[in-house]
């Protein structure tokens, strides 16, 4: 071991040495143990005698490959009188009686389902990644599911769905279909859940996990996220904090209708299964075709919160945002400057602003298209996506030019699923429009959403994205909005309506491939008038995220704090504009926990506000790839103290950025204790330094401090947060 230490780095080592294990153990228990481990977790299905699947346990990985074996005879919890409470899939219509993963109605009408195991294949897919894969079939009905466990060996993560088809005399009708079944065993269990609204995105509650059904879900179809996201935690036995406790990550990688039911059996054990909402969506499944679900992303920690999000951090980095290592353009956004009244010189103006600034793009948002009926509002426009001439006569591409020559670049703001009834589009494509035939139509924000079941409204809305790039190709940047959910969900393209609302998922996740296949790295930011769509699935085909509308930076200390529990801060989007009543300073050090933009009017900046800013950018410029590539620590928590501190550690470990705000103004609230700070390295000294000071003052932490990671580790160090000093930024760099 030694040697090969010596020969190899410590965790290439490890790494293999895990697989191996994986390996080996998988050939000790082919016929009755299927494992799944990853660096510190194990994930284990047992099959009984009748080749029925059963998951024994997910939790922290064992020693003694052997002993999963042994796992199952040390809880005499009772009898659940069937066997099938702890299925790797739950199926209905047989001896389950629990909340089911799979309902089916077969050709023949008849509703049971019984999955037994035929084989299941390990695959070795690179040196970080092991994929099982699980075949079941009914002994009764040519009918077969696969689930699919594909293992993120370093970072802990596990993705699990599952493929549906048969072979039955005509169609059988799937009236559930999860994506993963999970059954936990522990003594008690409190879930983390998130509810919210516009500007209200991402408020939690936890408690106790009861008795009986608890279902997260959406029904909204589009933005779906808005009231509800699917994003939720486990802690088992106690509620964990952010370094202790058993605690299991869950969200399902889905920006359509989503459903988690989470069941608390008679037994004490719980079950979780999550997939696409099957309301309303019973799915008629042909003989031959293959139905498959959407992924479930899940991850376990024995170490608490913070571990688990940094690991879920670098997965998403690693494996699923685009250009996840790569870089982020810092921007001004008109919105909120100017709304819908802009024109040419206006936005001559704001884009000289954006180079004053000293931000990378000028990002040109809502209101610059449509000519029958003008986008002067959000009443009329959408769908139109040709220039307004009265704004802009001389068209994108001159605004375009007039960026490239003040040496910024330049984005543009669309909502390519939406139409305004007063729409050239509506007018020639009422058949586009998602709406009961011979029903009033009800609208959210005075729209309606395209029908993307139907492949021409594809291509129409592909063809919106193409049509601006290829006009525009120094187009440098796309905010891609969805301000409407569907009301009155029905297709006129569509046979089947129970298919509608998988189908339009389908439709949208086509467009999206359609525009990453030609281009693959247009930074693209994801928006739903907020957080409503914020997910795995979708962060595929964009490199960043609006979480909320809310940028009131008091507001958002708690919004980016909850979000950043599930998605790594080079993916949130934070823009410091004129929300709330604190001063530039706190605002631009909120935004920057993340991917810093402004949103504001540059004029209206005094001298040292702007002298202020110019100086925050350049500061951030130094020190984003800590903040974006970094290990992130929630230090303080908002809702528990009067301050909130956030650090970013990068991966040597000798700079890191720390983010303190005071979030009460109670009398004397401040940093009374200091901040405990975590991830550095004991061993090294740190220089602390306070940047982001206001034009002239100083820091009343004096220049140049040196702490150990020791000291700053155990003691801590106190930003001396008051209401004097409301937001303090703080550099901790390791001295030669
Ligand atoms: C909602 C977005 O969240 C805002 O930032 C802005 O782009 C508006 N839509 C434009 O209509």
């Amino acid at each position: 071991m030694k040697t090969l230490l010596k020969l190899y780095n410590r965790p290439t080592v490890l790494l293999c040495i895990a697989v191996c294990m994986f390996l080996l153990l998988n050939k000790v228990n082919a016929q009755q143990q299927l494992v799944v481990e990853t660096s510190n977790n194990a994930l284990v299905l047992q099959q009984d005698t009748a080749r029925h699947m059963h998951m024994v346990y997910l939790g922290k990985k064992l020693n003694n490959n052997k002993s999963y074996t042994q796992i199952q005879s040390q809880y005499q919890q009772g009898t659940d009188y069937s066997g099938s409470l702890d299925a790797a899939y739950t199926a209905a219509g047989t001896t389950n009686l629990a909340e089911p993963a799979i309902t089916v109605v077969h050709a023949d009408g008849n509703r049971s389902l019984d999955l037994r195991y035929v084989s299941h294949k390990l695959e070795r897919i690179d040196d970080n990644i092991v994929q099982l894969s699980v075949e079941l079939q009914d002994p009764v009905y040519a009918f077969r599911v696969t689930l699919y466990y594909k293992a993120y060996v370093k970072e802990d993560v596990i993705e699990q769905w599952t493929s549906i088809s048969h072979k039955e005399k005509g169609s059988v009708v799937l009236e559930k279909y999860a994506s993963a079944n999970l059954y936990l065993k522990a003594g008690s269990y409190y879930l983390t859940q998130y509810h919210g609204d516009w500007a209200k995105e991402m408020q939690p509650e936890t408690a106790p996990v009861t008795h009986g059904i608890k279902t997260l879900d959406s029904k909204l179809g589009t933005r779906a996220n808005l009231f509800q996201p699917s994003v939720f935690m486990i802690s088992l036995n106690k509620t964990a904090t952010e370094d202790d406790g058993d605690v299991l990550y869950g969200a399902l990688e889905y920006s359509g209708n989503f459903r988690t039911d989470i069941e608390l059996d008679h037994l004490n054990n719980l079950k979780i299964l999550s997939g696409m909402n099957n309301y309303a969506s019973p799915y008629t499944l042909t003989p031959g075709e293959t139905f498959v679900t959407p992924s479930f992303v899940y991850l376990f920690s024995s170490s608490g919160k913070g571990n688990a999000s940094r690991k879920l951090h670098r997965w998403a980095r690693n494996y699923k945002i685009v250009d996840g290592h790569g870089t982020r353009l810092t921007l001004l956004n008109n919105w909120e400057a100017t709304y819908f009244d802009f024109n040419e010189n206006k936005l001559a103006g704001l884009i000289r602003d954006t180079r004053k600034l000293g931000v990378d793009l000028f990002l040109l948002d809502d209101g610059w298209f449509a000519n029958k009926y003008p986008r002067n509002g959000d009443v009329a426009g959408l769908g139109d996506w040709q220039e307004n001439k009265q704004k802009l006569p001389n068209g994108i591409g001159a605004l375009v030019t007039e960026a490239t020559n003040t040496g910024v670049k330049f984005g543009i703001w669309i909502e390519p699923e939406m139409v305004n009834p007063k729409s050239e589009l509506y007018e020639k494509h009422p058949d586009w429009v998602i709406k009961q035939p011979s029903r009033a139509e009800y609208y959210f924000r005075n729209q309606l959403v395209l029908d993307l079941a139907n492949p021409k409204v594809q291509d129409f809305v592909f063809g919106v994205i193409d049509t601006l790039l290829r006009k525009n190709p120094a187009l440098a940047y796309l905010k891609w909005d969805c301000n409407a959910v569907i009301y009155n969900a029905h297709s006129s393209y569509l046979k089947n309506q129970s298919h509608f609302y998988i189908e339009y998922m389908r439709g949208l996740y086509n467009v999206l491939a359609r525009v990453r296949a030609k281009y693959a790295t247009l930074p693209m930011m994801l928006c739903s008038g907020g957080g409503g769509r914020v997910d795995y699935a979708a962060l595929q085909y964009f490199t960043e995220y609006w979480p909320s509308d809310n940028t009131d930076p008091l507001e958002r200390i708690f919004i980016q704090w909850e979000y950043s529990y599930f998605y790594p801060a080079i993916s949130s989007s934070n823009h410091v504009t004129d929300w709330g009543k604190q001063p530039i300073k706190f605002r631009t050090d909120v935004a920057m926990m993340g991917k810093l933009g402004f949103d504001i009017v540059v004029s209206h900046l005094s001298e040292k506000e702007l002298a202020y800013c110019q100086q925050a950018i350049k500061n951030y410029n130094q020190y984003k790839n800590v903040i974006w590539q970094g290990d992130q620590y929630r230090l303080s928590d908002p809702r528990t103290n009067e301050v909130a501190a956030v650090s970013y550690v990068n991966e040597r470990r000798d700079t890191a950025v720390v983010f303190n705000y005071l979030v009460s103004n109670r009398y004397e609230a401040g940093s009374k204790l200091p901040v405990i700070l975590k991830g550095l390295d004991p061993a090294k000294k740190y220089r602390v330094e306070e940047i982001n000071l206001m034009p002239g003052t100083t820091s009343a932490l004096g220049a140049n401090t040196i702490y150990s990671g020791d000291f700053l580790m155990n003691i801590g160090l106190n930003p001396l947060v008051n209401s004097g000093r409301s937001s303090v930024v703080l550099v901790l760099t390791a001295q030669p």
